[in-house]
């Protein structure tokens, strides 16, 4: 039975940078799903789009496909669209598409602007294959020229974590707060997020970040096999 008048059909994005841009790469990616499929679902507003676009052709082509989402908002999107959502215990994604915030020339990434990296990197090192969806504004240079490292941290080790931290000569470090509650943000997990800023983030920084105790992860991403698919 389906219930009435759901308040998760009143679920919206809100507005969308670079819209005709992120649709363009929407419809790439749409275009790649094959009926049963399992897909992995990255988080932000251009794989939400990705996802519009999934639905419709699944409403209008009749597909069977199912998604494994990474964060709360992607889960309640694929609520409203009727797109079935499955977990990792049960199934291993055929293939997975993610956002980020930042591509360098040797696609390394930087992700975790909305504070999902945890299960996105968990879903990226499951599934065989990643397409990394991003409009132009996501190629920089040299990582960290324009977003800080994410790092998400269980609550009680914040302290040690952030001393931990300076060992990496970050520039800045900042407990990424709240908008539309007091204090912290708490991620999906129950944990922090500490954003670090770097002046050229040092080799092995990823490594050396998880090395921390109270790390669960970061948003950096180096030397991962994905493909990147952008507007062209
Ligand atoms: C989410 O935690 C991030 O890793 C996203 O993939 C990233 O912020 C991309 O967002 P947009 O698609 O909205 O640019």
């Amino acid at each position: 039975m389906k219930w009435k008048d759901n308040i998760i059909d009143s679920f919206v994005w809100g507005e969308i940078a670079r819209r005709e841009e992120k649709e363009r790469v929407a419809r790439l990616i749409a275009a790649m799903v094959k009926d049963g499929d399992v897909v992995g679902i990255g988080s932000g507003s251009t794989s939400y789009l990705a996802l519009l676009t999934i639905a419709g052709r699944v409403k209008r082509e009749g597909l069977f496909v199912r998604a494994i989402p990474t964060s709360l908002e992607i889960t309640m999107a694929c609520a409203g669209l009727g797109i079935p959502v499955t977990n990792l215990e049960e199934n291993r994604p055929d293939w997975t598409f993610d956002g980020a915030d930042e591509i360098d020339p040797d696609l390394n990434l930087i992700k975790g602007r909305g504070g999902a990296m945890f299960r996105e990197k968990l879903l990226i090192n499951s599934s065989p294959k990643t397409y990394i969806i991003a409009d132009s504004s996501k190629r920089v240079a040299r990582l960290g020229e324009k977003f800080p490292v994410p790092v998400e941290v269980f609550p009680q080790a914040l302290t040690y974590v952030g001393q931990a931290l300076k060992e990496l000569a970050p520039t800045d470090i900042r407990l990424r707060m709240a908008e539309g509650k007091d204090g912290p943000i708490i991620t999906e997990n129950g944990n922090l997020i500490v954003d670090v800023w770097f002046d050229g983030i040092p080799e092995g920084a990823e490594v050396a970040l998880k090395s921390i105790t109270g790390v669960i992860e970061s948003g950096l991403f180096t030397g991962y096999a994905v493909e990147i698919v952008d507007a062209g």
